[in-house]
């Protein structure tokens, strides 16, 4: 059962598996006690003594006490020394901020974030705790909601004016954490361009470490997403604390090890080019940090994740729905098509079992290649002389759906848009701008800019027949300022560019409900828990080679499910790396995601062709479990030649079990390997090879994998529990 129960000085938040404990120290400062696994009763003379100031807080201020306390808050600059979460400047230019405790309110559910995305639910129990800083005259409220189903935490602060000046926010984080103790390892995903999110582990070291983004987009670089993991913690078992921040700009998640060995985790807006005035009235919230708690591993991490991503996150028809097998034309043709060209392509789609045809870049302006027209959102008649209309309908005469490409937030300087509106575009005057693929960035923290976006978008949507868009966004922010913005509020201009993208994307989805939109950042530079409240779907990598994508997937996986990964098959030699994978194992790992090819089928020597319609047919059977199912990674690509995961249904009656060796290894002896998350007592049949085995045995003794030769070898199974009698 999830409660708050707030006493004197103690409030416990938990449900029936996690606990969140919050101290309210002598003089009104909220102290951080505990976040773990439930416990039934607490001491409160225990707990709060080991977090208290020693002796009368006047007295320890002027000993800096606060530096030792373990804080739900922190500030800058009354005793802390330590890099706190609040940094206010107020009229006389000075920065410190003293809150203290006014009130702890519990109320049903989980309140919206305005103009931000953020988990919700029913099932929910939410702690408004209310500080004041008297001389700021600042409301601060702190706001944490526990989910009943998932071992989650939801965090954001809400900061209203309650001067007669303006405030001005110089960094707000979302969410600290102070652990005491440092006994743990720092996991974080980081990475490139084609090689995104490398899972990487290493033990928390004295001072200041982390990750973070500038680039005005969650980044190819690093995610918003932290763990701690005991040393000790595997994928099954261990404790794990770690936390996601929904939103896409830019961002710090970090950890700083004081010298007592006490840790410090804070997550939310990078304050590198963040601030925000905040006039005598007005409000601010920040965006919304997840913590999660497991003590089951990695594994038992990216359940919470996943849970809160299923069934607190995503939203619209597609959220809990199959999704369409599709085939992108990007890889087939880039820029170089016409109407009977995809047309081509999108009959042997229709005849293999394809249910969507997507045409991405070079549709509009004149757009041979990626040096134009981004912004000109108009059908370029060259290539498709009967418009978008046309094409559309001859595509759903297929019997496939039609989806389309769009980089909305873009303007080229080669486009109509940009000679109508050279100001439109984030830049800094005087200076050259800065390209980057040829393209600079729509000011989205204009309203004008946002109207025409929207409408960019909106009226193609309008008027043709368009059942699934790809937002794209391939470049990162510089000479970052705004035409309108006034001098003192430059630095507001990277977080209302986010309130801007978000506030169309919002209009978007609730004016188009049908359409499937999938979030893409040359590939997945902007996988985050943000995009995922409008677009249940990110193209999680322009690398679609096989082995590649056995590490991204991995590692994506350990925040996000399946059913939020784009992932093709795409042609040999693989665009990206060269390298030839079978037609089977290209297929096997982009099965557990959501499917599709991004290939020419017609290309495809026969044989391959019908492993393709079988596959199809096969992925068409069992997505609902490949998608929805609990997923568990088996062996790791980061640690040795082999990657394994397995997809269970939640009744646990099917699953889908692959396995994949990058390189062929001779007189070793076929893999042994122990499966997860399958009834112990139900007995199961492998469908490909007509064995049967007990659940017990496949978790404990495992299963003995025969692979095909040769390299980027794979098999996948399908097994299905036999009845019982
Ligand atoms: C980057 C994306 O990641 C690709 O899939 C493709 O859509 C290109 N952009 C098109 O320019």
């Amino acid at each position: 059962m999830t409660e708050i129960l707030v006493s004197d000085k103690l409030i416990h938040l938990r449900n029936a598996r996690i606990s969140y404990v919050i101290g309210i120290l002598e003089g009104g400062i909220p102290a951080h006690l505990y976040f773990g696994k439930r416990v039934e009763k607490l001491n409160p003379a225990s707990l709060l003594r080991a977090a208290s100031l020693p002796g009368d807080f006047s007295f320890s201020m002027q000993n800096c006490a606060l530096d030792h306390t373990p804080q739900e808050y922190p500030a800058f600059g009354l005793g802390e020394m330590r890099e706190g979460a609040l940094i206010v400047r107020q009229q006389d230019g000075t920065r410190t901020a003293d809150l203290r405790f006014v009130s702890a309110e519990v109320i049903d559910g989980k309140p919206r974030l305005a103009g931000l995305p953020a988990t919700f639910g029913d099932d929910c129990k939410t702690l408004c705790l209310k500080l004041h800083d008297e001389l700021l005259a600042l409301d601060v409220t702190l706001q944490y909601s526990i989910f009943e189903d998932c071992d989650a935490i939801a965090r954001s602060v809400l900061f209203e004016n309650r001067s007669e000046h303006a405030l001005h926010l110089e960094r707000c984080y979302s969410l600290c954490l102070d652990v005491p103790e440092s006994r743990y390892d720092l996991i974080t995903l980081s990475g490139a361009w084609a090689r995104e999110r490398e899972l990487i582990r290493r033990p928390l070291v004295m001072g200041q470490q982390g990750v973070g983004s500038i680039r005005g987009a969650s980044s190819l670089q690093t995610s918003p997403f932290l763990a701690l993991a005991r040393p000790e913690t595997t994928e099954e078992q261990g404790e794990v604390i770690a936390m996601a921040l929904v939103y896409s700009g830019n961002f710090t998640a970090q950890a700083y090890v004081d010298p007592n060995h006490y840790t410090r985790v804070m997550m939310g807006i990078n304050d590198t080019d963040f601030q925000w005035t905040l006039e005598s009235g007005a409000a601010f919230q920040t965006p919304e940090a997840v913590m999660v708690y497991s003590n089951a591993g990695l594994d038992g991490m990216s359940r919470q994740f996943h849970r809160v991503c299923a069934d607190h996150l995503v939203r619209g028809r597609y959220a809990h729905a199959p999704r369409p097998i599709l085939l992108n034309n990007w890889e087939a043709t880039y820029f170089n098509f016409n109407e009977e060209k995809l047309l081509e392509i999108a009959r042997t789609a229709a005849r293999v079992g394809v249910e969507l045809f997507v045409l991405d870049d070079g549709w509009f302006g004149h757009r041979d290649s990626d040096n134009s027209s981004l912004g000109d959102w108009f059908v370029d008649k060259r290539k498709l002389p009967g418009g978008l209309s046309a094409l559309a309908e001859k595509v759903h005469a297929l019997g496939l759906k039609f989806g389309l490409w769009f980089e909305p937030e873009m303007i080229s300087p080669d486009s109509d848009l940009y000679r109508a509106h050279p100001d439109w575009c984030i830049h800094v005057n005087g200076r050259t701008s800065i390209q980057g693929r040829n393209q600079l960035i729509l000011d989205l923290s204009r309203p004008d800019v946002c109207e025409y976006v929207y409408h960019a978008v909106a009226d193609n949507l309008a008027a043709n027949a368009i059942d699934y868009v790809k937002w794209d966004m391939n470049r990162n922010f510089s000479n970052v300022g705004s035409a309108l913005l006034p001098a003192e509020r430059q630095k507001e201009l990277p977080h209302r560019y986010m309130l801007g993208l978000y506030g169309i994307l919002e209009r978007l989805i609730h004016d188009f409900p049908h359409v499937l939109f999938e979030s893409c950042s040359s590939g997945g530079g902007r996988f985050d828990m943000g995009m995922l409240h409008y677009m249940p779907q990110t193209w999680t990598s322009d690398d679609t080679d096989a082995l590649c994508r056995c590490r991204i997937q991995y590692s994506t996986s350990l925040v996000f499910p399946p059913f939020a990964m784009g992932s093709h098959v795409s042609a040999v030699p693989n665009h990206q790396t060269g390298r030839i994978a079978p037609i089977s194992t290209r297929g096997n790992v982009a099965m557990s995601g959501c499917f599709g090819y991004e290939l020419d089928l017609n290309r495809l020597p026969e044989e391959d062709l019908l492993a393709v319609e079988k596959q199809i047919t096969r992925v068409k059977e069992l997505r609902q479990t490949l998608l929805y199912g609990d997923f568990h990674r088996l062996l790791s690509p980061y640690e040795g030649n082999d990657t394994a995961w397995i997809t269970v249904s939640p009744d646990k009656t099917q699953a889908v079990f692959m396995f994949t060796r990058a390189m062929a290894l001779p007189g070793t002896f076929p893999p042994m390997l122990r499966l997860r998350g399958l009834d112990e007592g139900a007995t199961y049949r492998i469908m490909e090879t007509g064995e049967t085995y007990g659940g017990d045995e496949l978790m404990n003794i495992g299963l003995c994998v025969t692979l095909p030769g040769g390299d980027a070898a794979s098999v996948s199974y399908t097994l299905k529990a036999e009845a019982k009698e």
